[in-house]
């Protein structure tokens, strides 16, 4: 399984940040959504109930592969 240790840091830059974690495996599904307001940090990993995590609203997020600004909703 492509599994790292590595870790995702989100930074809101609004407040209602929906950081929303997705199933590994066959089933992909949502199985939690955080609310971050503004300027609050997650920091995160990939585990082996997470494959895939997705982020809705005005953030930064920094990952090994760079950073980037996700717009407003
Ligand atoms: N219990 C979840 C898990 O171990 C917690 C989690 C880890 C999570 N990474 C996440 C939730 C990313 C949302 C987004 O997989």
């Amino acid at each position: 399984m492509a599994q790292t240790n590595e870790y995702i840091v989100i930074k809101a830059k609004e407040d209602g940040v929906n950081v929303i974690g997705l199933t590994r495996g066959s089933d992909t599904r949502f199985h939690h959504s955080e609310k971050l307001d503004k300027n609050e940090i997650m920091i995160a990993q990939f585990t082996e109930h997470t494959s895939a995590i997705k982020i809705r609203g005005k953030a930064t997020v920094q990952t090994a592969h760079g950073e980037m600004d996700n717009d407003s909703k």
